[in-house]
């Protein structure tokens, strides 16, 4: 009974000291957890394309991960200021967001690595093509194959940061992304995801549920 005692009291201690980590009791049991301070550890993170013109035409793409839906009709992206692109959105005032297929994930990380601040080729130089859109000044990169056609509406220069907020005017899909009913497929998009923590991309498995039905059997307990 000692033994064991100490031996619980020596554990905590080296989980304590030695990996930083917490040592809680719930009901007679230990649960053991890291705090890691404050960090954008939030999984999975999205993989979109901002898509914007440069002022002699030519489409400048670039990834982003920080942002997403924020409205019904609304995104928001969470800038760098000195990006190519923010210049693009200050000057032309639209932009596509288009989702890239696993297939484009070298042409996307590309895209990510290279600003057209440096690269004046950057966009032709990744090797995808695009079109103009007919209802945005900015341009549709052809083997995305969902793309959000959006104007900017506000430019937030926050103390944390710049945010842009885009009013989403179109939703246009690739035909081969569509169900038998003509609604975007998404397991056909096949999406991959970001790994804020050690930067990997992941690709996104099977559907294992429906949205507001997979918890409905809860709903019972009083
Ligand atoms: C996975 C990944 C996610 C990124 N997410 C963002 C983001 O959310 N916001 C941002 O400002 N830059 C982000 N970047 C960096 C830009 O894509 C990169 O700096 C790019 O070169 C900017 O291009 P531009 O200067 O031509 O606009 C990300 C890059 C990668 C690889």
């Amino acid at each position: 009974m000692r033994t064991c005692f100490l031996y619980k009291v020596l554990l905590r201690l080296y989980y304590q000291r030695a990996l930083k980590s917490n040592y809680d009791k719930l009901k007679g049991d230990f649960i053991v957890s890291k705090n890691f301070g404050s960090k954008p550890y939030l999984f999975p993170m999205p993989t979109y394309m901002i898509g914007t013109y440069n002022e002699d035409n030519t489409p400048d793409v670039m990834m982003m991960a920080w942002g997403g839906i924020c409205a019904e009709d609304m995104v928001a992206l969470n800038l760098e200021a000195d990006h190519k692109t923010v210049a693009n959105l200050k000057s032309r005032k639209a932009f596509t967001l288009a989702i890239p297929g696993a297939d484009t994930i070298k042409e996307s990380d590309y895209l990510g690595i290279v600003s057209s601040n440096k690269v004046a080729n950057k966009f032709k130089n990744s090797g995808l093509s695009y079109i103009e859109s007919q209802l945005v000044d900015a341009p549709i990169i052809v083997q995305y194959p969902v793309t959000l056609e959006c104007e900017v509406v506000e430019m937030q220069q926050q103390p944390y940061g710049l945010r842009v907020l885009g009013k989403i005017v179109n939703v246009r899909a690739d035909d081969k992304v569509l169900d038998a009913n003509g609604n975007i497929d998404v397991a056909k998009i096949n999406a991959f995801v970001f790994d804020q923590v050690k930067y990997g991309y992941y690709s996104i498995g099977e559907k294992i549920g429906q949205a507001w039905h997979s918890g409905a059997d809860l709903l019972k307990n009083k």
